[in-house]
C-alpha cells in the first residue's frame, strides 16, 4: 500500500489557499488509493530550530561514533528524514513569502537534506538518495509569475524546490500553482476563484 507524506507550511491555516488544496489532494488521493497511509506534517504545528555547528558536526560524524548529544541533537531529523523515507508520495503546500519559500519549509529543508541519508558525493559527484519517489508542490502566490510575465524572473520558489529536490533524488516533481490569491482580499469570491485548482489538483491525485 502507498504512503503519501503531506506537508504544509501555511501560517494561515483556515483562510489559507495552500492549505485547502492540500486538504483536497489528501481527500481525492485518499478515495483513489484505498488502504493507503497518509503521514500528515504540519511545519507550523513543528517546532525546527535553524541549523548550528554542534549540529552540522554532529550530521559529519559516521553514525556510530555520535555521542549520546549528538543523536539528541539530530533527533528531530531523523524523524523528518524518516518520513520522506518511508512514504512513496509527497504534497507539499507552499505560501510564496517575499518571493520564496517561507522559513518554515526552509528550517524542514535543511532538517532533511542530510548527508549519507538524504544525499552523498561518493566519488566527489552528488548523489540523491530519495529514488523513486513523486512529488506534487501546490503553490500559492498573491501575483502572478507566469513563465514570460513580467514577474517571472520574481519567482524564486519553483525553481528553487525543483533544484533541491532534484539534488536529493526527487526528479519526478509536478507543480501547481494558484496564481493572484490577492484577488481575495479585494472581493473576488473564494469558491469562484479555488474551483479551477481544485480541480487541477482532485485531477493529479487522481492521476498518481
Ligand atoms: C509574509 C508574506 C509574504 C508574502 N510575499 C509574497 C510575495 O513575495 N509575492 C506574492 O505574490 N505574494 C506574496 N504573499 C502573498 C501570498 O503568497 C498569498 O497570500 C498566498 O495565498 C499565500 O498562500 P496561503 O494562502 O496558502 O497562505 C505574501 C504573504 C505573506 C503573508
Amino acid at each position: 500500500m502507498p504512503t503519501l507524506l503531506h506537508i504544509d507550511s501555511s501560517p494561515l491555516y483556515g483562510r489559507s489557499v495552500s492549505r485547502q488544496l492540500t486538504g483536497a489532494f489528501v481527500t481525492e488521493w485518499q478515495s483513489s488509493h484505498p488502504g493507503g497511509k497518509i503521514i500528515d506534517r504540519d511545519l507550523y504545528a513543528t517546532a525546527i530550530p535553524p541549523v548550528t555547528a554542534d549540529w552540522v558536526a554532529a550530521a559529519y560524524t559516521p553514525e556510530e561514533s555520535r555521542t549520546p548529544a549528538q543523536k539528541e541533537l539530530l533527533a528531530l531529523s531523523d524523524t523528518l528524514v524518516a518520513e520522506l523515507e518511508q512514504a512513496d508520495e509527497y504534497v507539499f503546500g507552499v505560501p510564496m513569502h517575499n518571493f520564496g519559500v517561507p522559513s518554515v519549509l526552509k528550517l524542514w529543508i535543511d532538517q532533511i537534506a542530510r548527508v549519507g541519508r538524504t544525499f552523498s558525493y561518493a566519488n566527489g559527484t552528488p548523489k540523491g538518495l530519495l529514488t523513486g519517489k513523486k512529488a506534487t508542490f501546490i503553490i500559492a502566490t498573491g501575483g502572478f509569475y507566469d513563465p514570460q510575465t513580467r514577474m517571472a524572473s520574481f519567482n524564486f520558489v519553483e525553481p528553487y524546490l525543483r533544484s533541491v529536490f532534484a539534488f536529493l533524488g526527487v526528479t519526478d516533481v509536478t507543480f501547481l500553482t494558484a496564481g493572484g490569491t490577492s484577488a481575495l482580499n479585494s472581493g473576488q469570491d473564494r469558491d469562484t476563484f479555488l474551483a479551477p485548482h481544485l480541480h487541477a489538483v482532485q485531477t493529479q491525485a487522481h492521476a498518481i
